[in-house]
């Protein structure tokens, strides 16, 4: 994917293959979705390309979960006018969570040089849309795996979230909760493994409130989580992000028993105060939340738990502030996403009510909370004998998800689980020595 391209003026070559540039802004979810999108065309016979001045065809997928994502989305398609003016027949679309926020009418107004506009909820119809422009495809459906490390591969297992947390658009631009089928899932998960890949990450808003009705009986979240982690070839799964509140007993039993399962886990909490996390209407407190990490690091005493923080929320005392300060030592997270409170609705008293260098201020102050807090952790793994799933040469992950660069890369092949003692901290990851067995 290609952020920071200039689009040049400049006709492209005669040449067999056509080329699609995919800018991707925002989470995991839109990663996965480009995927989708790049999948199509390549079943039209078009290339992958990280260079806009040699795209015949570029796609914006645009994010709008703060309003500073939005904004970057949304000059990314303006830098784009200059790349459709140097060639009239190239198409741009503009997909994604903020095409569904502004809707096509603004877009077009505003950037009359855009194509297509195609909101979030319509992705599965992507494939048509590419279709009234190149046609139909020749082959059957084409597996991704286009962008990410080859070893690593998303699955989707849900769209949308049903869930009403105060600050959050993304129930508004994705939709209710919708969960994919099993079968489905778990044949992506196959051919994806089929394909290379040694790791599966399954992907959804609230991913552990996957449920699927079916006559003759459901599947739940540790269900499908079981039946993945069996799969043939598999070194590890993953899943992001889980909600506090769809935590069962089920849950930590599968965790436990099962060591294919990342020893990592993402756990979102956004403050540390009760009184914020009642006004987000998260619906846990933070007792609640500290018990779930409890549960974790009982079911599996190296687990990693990582989260997100919101600083700044209308109504955020000093006080409350170092309940999330304090939280992150409490909770032991290994790191922590902070982000500055974002207003997404005009819903009254959800206007940001506190100055803005305060804000600033204390997401400095947990900031240095976090990088203390991770110091320590990343300190305490050296001496560790772990697993390490190569991405590349001089680049892997412990099951932990901790970054651990090999003193020496020779021979190391990406796809390789390798033993590895941890003998140090470089910046924020690990250095490993390879234990030869
Ligand atoms: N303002 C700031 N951060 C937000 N997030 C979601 N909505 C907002 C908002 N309005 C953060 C949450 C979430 C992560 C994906 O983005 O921490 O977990
Ligand atoms: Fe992802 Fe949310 Fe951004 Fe949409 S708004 S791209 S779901 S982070």
């Amino acid at each position: 994917m290609s952020n920071n391209n200039n689009p040049e003026s400049g006709q492209s070559s005669l040449r067999a293959r056509k080329r699609v540039c995919i800018i991707t802004f925002g989470c995991q979810m839109n990663e996965a979705d480009s995927e989708l999108i790049g999948a199509s065309f390549r079943k039209r016979g078009f290339e992958i390309t990280d260079s806009l001045k040699a795209a015949d065809a570029v796609v914006v997928n645009t994010c709008t979960v703060r309003q500073r994502a939005e904004d970057k989305a949304i000059s990314q398609i303006g830098r784009l006018r200059k790349w459709k003016l140097a060639r009239p027949n190239g198409r741009l679309f503009v997909v994604g969570c903020a095409a569904q926020k502004l809707g096509e009418k603004h877009l077009k107004n505003r950037f009359p040089f855009v194509d297509e506009v195609f909101g979030a909820k319509s992705i599965d119809s992507v494939d048509a849309l590419v279709e009234t422009h190149f046609g139909k495809s020749a082959d059957g459906p084409e597996t991704a795996g286009i962008f990410r490390s080859p070893v690593s591969a998303f699955v989707t297992v849900m769209r949308g979230c049903s869930l009403k947390c105060s600050y959050c658009i993304v129930p508004a631009v994705r939709g209710e909760a919708a969960y994919l089928k099993p079968e489905d899932i778990l044949a992506e998960a196959k051919a994806r493994i089929a394909g290379g890949a040694k790791e599966i990450v399954l992907l959804g808003q609230t991913v552990n409130s996957y449920s699927y009705k079916a006559p003759g009986g459901g599947l739940f979240f540790t269900e499908l989580l079981s039946q993945a982690a069996g799969l043939p070839g598999l070194h590890r799964l993953r899943f992001m992000s889980p909600h506090p509140i769809y935590f069962t007993d089920d849950f930590f039993r599968v965790f436990r028993d099962n060591p294919k399962i990342a020893r990592h886990i993402h756990l979102p909490v956004q403050s540390g105060s009760d009184k914020l996390l009642k006004a987000m209407r998260r619906g846990y407190t933070r007792a609640r939340y500290l018990e779930i990490v409890a549960k974790i690091r009982a079911a599996a005493p190296e687990a990693a738990v990582s989260t997100d923080l919101i600083v700044g929320y209308p109504g955020e005392t000093e006080a409350d502030f170092r309940d999330s300060l304090s939280l992150v030592a409490e909770s032991g997270v290994s790191f922590a996403y902070c982000f500055k409170y974002s207003r997404r609705t005009d819903e009254p008293g959800l206007a940001p009510d506190l100055d803005e260098k305060e804000i600033e201020l204390r997401l400095d102050r947990l900031l240095e909370a976090v990088k203390k807090n991770s110091a320590g952790i990343l300190n305490s793994r050296i001496g560790r004998i772990e697993d390490v799933l190569l991405e590349a040469e001089d680049f892997g992950r412990t099951s932990a998800n901790f970054v651990v660069k090999p003193e020496s890369g020779a021979g190391l092949e990406p796809g390789t689980l390798v033993r590895m003692e941890i003998t140090g901290v470089v910046r924020n990851a690990l250095k490993g020595r390879l234990i030869r067995s």
